[in-house]
């Protein structure tokens, strides 16, 4: 017979799956804003203690603007989105992921955030929205592998898959900019509100999405989320309008 502690187990389980853990990392829980031991230095015991390094003053958006404006390629900026050290996003985060396909390719699509299986991979849209951007992707005749240049607004991924905050945006903003610039797609496809917020400055998906704008001086065809696509079926019928739109817009035709 089944004891008491495992069914009292069972529920504490169930109970944690509830409040969203949803991954299981370590016997020991880690604490990721504790420096160190191995980089804290002793303190010398001749010279009194140095003052705390003051972060007053330090604005993250000029920070970004500066790293960002400094990077000469696409290598470049990834490395200076690695060292950016003021997004909290990062310390709760198993990877950076900076983008995916072709650099330099005509099509360059910016998703929203890395979800959990972006974050183990450090590549965007490989779960299953992914999987499905791929399937979009190929109706088309596009792929990631030939055609297609993929980034997110955040590089690091949110815990829980929580919203992005507008402070989280701002401060990634620059690295985006920066991002296309370096790209240089002929067009940018932009998928989702949060993504449609930061680069078109607006959001309702639903009445942008099909019709093409403008962002960072390319043309824009803002889209329905492939994962908004899995939890509602009946706007694939929409989207399809709209790799069509893409398709024609490429081939010059619209
Ligand atoms: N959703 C996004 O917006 N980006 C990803 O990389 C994965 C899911």
């Amino acid at each position: 017979m089944e004891s008491a502690e495992y069914h009292s187990a069972l529920a504490a389980l169930a109970w944690q799956i509830e409040l969203g853990a949803d991954e299981c990392i370590a016997d020991a829980p880690v604490n990721r804003y504790e420096v160190p031991a191995s980089v804290q230095k002793p303190k010398p015991a001749s010279q009194p203690a140095a003052a705390p390094v003051m972060q007053v003053g330090v604005d993250p958006v000029t920070v970004a603007q500066e790293a960002a404006g400094a990077a000469e390629d696409l290598d470049g900026l990834r490395a200076a989105l690695a060292a950016y050290e003021h997004c909290e996003l990062k310390k709760g985060a198993r990877n950076l992921v900076f983008s995916d396909g072709v650099p330099g390719a005509r099509v360059m699509i910016v998703g929203e955030a890395p979800g959990r299986d972006e974050d183990m991979q450090g590549k965007p849209f490989v779960g299953r929205a992914g999987q499905l951007l791929d399937k979009m992707l190929a109706a088309i005749n596009m792929s990631r592998d030939e055609s297609v240049y993929i980034t997110n607004v955040l590089p690091w991924r949110p815990p829980q898959n929580r919203d992005p905050k507008p402070d989280e945006v701002a401060m990634m903003q620059p690295f985006l900019h920066r991002h296309i610039e370096l790209a240089d797609p002929d067009v940018l496809v932009v998928v989702g509100n949060h993504s449609c917020q930061a680069l078109l400055g607006k959001r309702g998906i639903t009445r942008l999405r099909g019709t093409w704008t403008e962002a960072r001086g390319k043309p824009a065809l803002p889209m329905f989320h492939p994962a908004y696509l899995l939890r509602n079926p009946a706007a694939k019928r929409d989207a399809w309008a709209d790799l069509l739109s893409l398709q024609a817009h490429l081939r010059g035709e619209a």
